[in-house]
């Protein structure tokens, strides 16, 4: 039997060993690492709210509650601020209901396993997050996977795998290392067609796409053939936590059966508070203001990187992929950049699969044009030096 420490050993030698960077500052456009300032192009604070002065005093007005909720949501863990924060999710995503999770991961693990069980069908795209993965896993169910985004592929499975049990097809709205968008228009007819329901891990587009902010349904006209939207309050919402928004009766549903709901200490009001801020933020015409200006950023970054000939793996959004290949070529070209004052993290497998390493590029609405063009251009320069171009 290997040892711990062969494993990370072996983890090096792959060049696939992980450890943590420690950043000094709040989550700007650039931040402090080792004592240097650098651009910060992988966070997920797309629209700058994770420092935005109305959370910040949000999250001071949240203190006045206390700084713990002293117990899981069915004991005496539910207050006001996790009530009006529900309230507040609901009427944003346009359903009956909507309940707070206390992480997307919780979400998803808790949602999944709670609506379909043993003898039930999941369909989930290749490309899904693992925390879907995992939530699958936990279910027990029978978990077909279909290849990325392919809607004939997911058609066969629902006709060749009828059964009698309940039916899930559960995808990514953004996918989170390729930047590219479900086909969610289809995915409702087949739902629709096949008696399925159909559940959207909206992460990536909550605050960020379409014309209110509203996320990948919004953008796709489809907000209403959504059964549950799954979304994150730490990434574009700039605070922490996640929810489910679907009907009263699937809602009631996972108050009861939903594990990561039921056997954990609910979220604490610091953290509530500054998440309705941020719903209020993206209904405000300065939301719609740093939407665009995100669009803007995203458009100026990936032209310069297209003409510069690098493969962006067909993304439509403020992640933008720089595909390298190889493990080590792909940390080789991270430090490089590091070198060169631009901290954006190589993602290798098991996060997406082996030989499609990438640099996970993320843009943010805070981010000044210059400093774009500029780290393009440098990641044009290391990427020929490195033969990725
Ligand atoms: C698509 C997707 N779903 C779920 C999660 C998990 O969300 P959280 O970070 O809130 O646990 C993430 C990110 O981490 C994600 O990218």
């Amino acid at each position: 039997m290997q040892t711990f420490a062969e494993e990370l050993d072996q983890l090096r030698s792959e060049g696939l060993y992980r450890s943590m960077r420690v950043l000094k500052g709040a989550q700007g456009s650039h931040v402090e690492l080792d004592g240097k300032k650098v651009l910060l192009l992988c966070s997920n604070n797309y629209l700058g709210l994770a420092d935005h002065p109305a959370l910040r005093r949000a999250a001071v007005f949240g203190v006045a509650f206390g700084t713990g909720s002293g117990a899981s949501r069915l004991v005496s863990g539910t207050m006001e601020l996790h009530a009006e924060l529900e309230e507040r999710i609901a009427r944003f995503k346009g359903t009956e209901k909507a309940l707070v999770f206390n992480s997307g991961y919780a979400a998803n693990t808790g949602i999944i396993s709670a609506l379909v069980g043993r003898g039930d069908a999941i369909f989930s795209d290749k490309l899904n997050h693992a925390s879907i993965v995992d939530g699958a896993l936990l279910s027990r169910a029978n978990c077909h996977r279909y290849p990325h985004r392919d809607m004939a592929a997911l058609e066969r499975l629902l006709q060749d795998k009828p059964g009698t049990g309940r039916r899930l097809i559960v995808t990514d709205g953004v996918f989170s290392m390729d930047g590219d968008i479900a086909p969610l228009r289809r995915m409702v007819q087949l739902a629709r067609q096949y008696d399925a329901l159909l559940m959207v891990d909206d992460a990536h587009g909550t605050g960020v796409l379409g014309a209110t902010g509203r996320g990948t349904a919004e953008l796709l006209g489809v907000m209403d053939g959504v059964d549950i939207h799954m979304g994150t309050l730490g990434k574009g919402l700039g605070s922490f936590g996640a929810y489910a928004a679907a009907s009263q009766t699937i809602c009631d549903y996972l108050v009861n059966k939903a594990r990561s709901f039921i056997f954990s200490t609910s979220l604490p009001p610091a953290v509530l508070a500054p998440s309705i801020a941020a719903l209020d933020l993206v209904d405000s015409r300065e939301g719609k203001e740093l939407r665009d200006r995100l669009s803007a950023n995203v458009a100026l970054f990936k032209e310069r990187l297209a003409a510069a000939g690098f493969d962006t793996m067909g993304s439509e959004t403020q992640i933008v992929p720089v595909f390298v290949g190889p493990a080590e070529a792909t940390m080789q070209f991270s430090k490089e950049l590091l070198d060169q004052g631009i901290f954006v993290q190589g993602i290798r497998p098991p996060t997406v699969p082996a030989g499609s390493c990438r640099l996970r590029c993320t843009i943010m609405a805070t981010h000044d044009p210059a400093d774009l063009e500029a780290s393009a251009d440098t990641i044009a320069r290391v990427g020929k030096k490195l033969g990725v171009v």
